[in-house]
């Protein structure tokens, strides 16, 4: 097993190893005085784990409820943000115990922002289940609800108190799944690792799995305890993301987070190489690899209509927005743009 330790505005260990699922109950209990445990998960995830969980807390003492959401995107709403919060209410539980994110990242942003505001705020643990929660979205503390104009548009940032990541789990993603957390994969070594860009190079979808998740967990260590609340450094952790999200968006959610950030990732390279930003070769490189794990990195929208999405990013500033550029593999940077040039750069990268 691997421990990675965070130190952001909460201190908090990520453990990613075999079997860990079945002392989740153990674990959780080390973080004192915990009473009941919710347990939030969705109809893909619960019927493969969630008996295995549940035995887990009540061997351990603890006293378990859980709450079901559908699998996908379209769930992580207020209605079930509410729903779940009613949950939590009816169940009686209290400032001391715990809510347990088991799955995605959907789960883990609903539950994580359920956590942020019930009573005030209790506790949580993330149990990602998806490579993509593996390497990213379960560690770092940003959890959100979409709201009907937009993605993760009401959220806080909310560090879990535990983040238990067991690898058996990543066996029972369809293949087409964990293809899109590579594309994350990609997206650190891009931005911070020249050495991890070569291994996946070299091994394509046969890495380690536990070294490569606790490599990229240690890559969001360091730059949330630069920038935990997004303000500068952290936004490099959206590279590919501004274009992969109106890609996202514009597809009504039919293509996957992840193949639409490879997608971004793909053309913000090209805009780069033909800017003058980073050299043709690492632009081919990047698309390269994007390519040898069967991600897609071409889109038949529009630069008008991809420019028109990126214009309402939420990470917009007055009329500017920050483009992650890469300048070679492991080196990005923050490149603000006017909101008029958007258009002009996709274009550039179609
Ligand atoms: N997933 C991007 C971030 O945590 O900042």
């Amino acid at each position: 097993m691997t421990t990675v330790e965070i130190n952001a505005s909460k201190s908090y260990q990520v453990k990613i190893g075999h079997s860990l699922l079945s002392q989740i109950g153990a674990e959780i209990n080390k973080l004192g005085y915990v009473r009941k445990v919710c347990i939030v998960s969705d109809s893909n995830v619960w019927p493969l784990y969630g008996e295995k969980v549940l035995t887990s807390l009540l061997k351990a003492g603890l006293q378990a409820c859980y709450f079901l959401i559908p699998a996908g995107e379209d769930s992580k709403n207020g209605a079930n943000y509410l729903d779940l919060l009613n949950h939590l209410a009816e169940n009686r539980l209290t400032r001391t115990d715990v809510i347990a994110a088991l799955g995605g990242g959907v789960v883990g942003d609903l539950a994580g922002f359920a956590a942020a505001t019930f009573l005030r705020g209790i506790r949580f643990v993330q149990i990602p289940t998806t490579l993509l929660a593996a390497v990213d979205s379960s560690v770092g503390g940003k959890t959100a609800i979409d709201l009907p104009s937009g993605k993760n548009l009401a959220g806080a940032f909310c560090q879990p108190s535990m983040v238990l990541c067991d690898i058996d789990t990543l066996n029972s993603l369809p293949e087409d799944v964990f293809r899109d957390g590579c594309a994350e994969i990609i997206k650190t070594a891009i931005l911070f690792d020249p050495s991890l860009f070569k291994t996946l190079c070299q091994d394509t979808l046969a890495f380690d799995r536990e070294s490569v998740i606790a490599c990229c967990v240690t890559h969001k260590r360091d730059i949330v305890r630069a920038d935990e609340f997004d303000r500068g450094e952290r936004q490099k952790l959206n590279l590919g993301h501004t274009v992969g999200h109106c890609v996202e968006t514009l597809s009504n959610y039919t293509l996957s987070h992840g193949k639409s950030v490879a997608i971004g990732t793909a053309i913000i390279a090209r805009a780069a190489a033909k800017l003058g930003l980073c050299s043709q070769e690492t632009a081919t490189k990047i698309q390269w690899l994007l390519m040898n794990f069967e991600l897609p990195t071409t889109t038949t929208l529009s630069a008008k209509n991809l420019a028109a999405c990126a214009r309402t990013d939420k990470k917009r500033t007055g009329t500017t927005i920050n483009l992650i550029i890469p300048k070679e593999i492991g080196s990005c940077i923050l490149y603000p743009i006017s909101i008029n040039d958007i258009e002009s750069i996709i274009e550039a990268g179609l």
